[in-house]
């Protein structure tokens, strides 16, 4: 079983819908996926429209015991192959635990023993809070998503360099996966300009090929369908790359050997 977070320590730059393109790609290719929405806004929860939500995330780390967040996923709306941990507003309240209490294991320690899934990915939230702590503690790669903007770069460091934070911290596993570069538009200079830069100071990292800004993603997400599911050119455009970087995903793997501290054993 792989588990990937999706970071960016900033909003609305497309960690949810590269979680879901994601979610969608294995979904056509038969691989079992759960979805972990670690973001109190619940986006990925409302795409994937859970047919009955028990608990959510939230209940799953106050419990956190081991094994407890195989009880409490859900199948969701998209049918076969993509279920998903619900989440919900009242874990906001998570990110910010009292001073001096470490909490960052919890959702390490709820997955342990899951089986039945080949792929987890962790939508995690715009910031890095404890609830991103807890996604990069529990997963062996991190994938970055940015804009091609004038914050691109630095943006994609501060994320690199809080991954590698968590991994000299408490998960010596842990390895970014790539930038994902999403609503490129070709036609702009200054995407051209800003891709260049992230090439310059990411080559090895930055995801071939970036994802286009096309309606069909917005679109798809409204009607609550995967975007591999819309029938449009653009939608097809979007579902061949993001069945590309499934593909290097997968390649990567979970990369087992490293023993990371407070990894138990089953
Ligand atoms: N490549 C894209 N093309 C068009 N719209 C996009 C694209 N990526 C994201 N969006 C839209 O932008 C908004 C923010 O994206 P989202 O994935 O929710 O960001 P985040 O999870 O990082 O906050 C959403 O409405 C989404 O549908
Ligand atoms: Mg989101």
């Amino acid at each position: 079983m792989l588990v990937v977070s999706v970071v960016s320590l900033k909003g609305g730059v497309g960690k949810t819908t590269v979680t879901l393109g994601l979610a969608g790609a294995a979904k056509a290719r038969g691989v079992q996926t759960l979805v972990v929405d670690l973001d109190p806004q619940a986006n990925a929860t409302t795409v994937l429209d859970p047919v009955d939500v028990r608990f959510t995330a939230n209940d799953v780390l106050a419990d956190a015991r081991p094994g407890v967040l195989g009880d409490a996923v859900a199948e969701t709306a998209w049918g076969d192959y993509v279920d998903v941990l619900a989440s919900e507003a009242a874990l906001e309240h998570r990110n910010h635990p009292a001073a001096g209490t470490s909490v960052e294991h919890r959702l390490r320690s709820s997955m342990a023993g899951l089986t039945g899934y080949d792929l987890v990915l962790v939508d995690c939230p715009p910031s890095l809070g404890e609830l991103t702590k807890n996604a990069l503690a529990a997963c062996h790669l991190a994938l970055v998503v940015t804009e091609p903007t004038l914050f691109a770069v630095t943006g994609a460091q501060h994320a690199l360099t809080a991954v590698d934070v968590v991994r000299r911290g408490f998960n010596l596993r842990l390895r970014p996966a790539g930038i994902v570069v999403n609503r490129y538009r070709g036609q702009s200079g200054e995407h051209r300009y800003r891709l260049d830069e992230l090439l310059a100071a990411y080559r090895d990292l930055v995801l071939d090929p970036v994802l286009p800004e096309r309606s069909a993603i917005t679109q798809a997400q409204g009607a609550c369908v995967p975007v591999q599911r819309w029938p449009t050119p653009g939608a097809r455009e979007v579902a061949l790359v993001f069945a590309q970087h499934l593909d290097h995903l997968l390649a990567v793997g979970p990369a087992d050997g490293s023993l990371t501290k407070g990894a138990r054993s089953r």
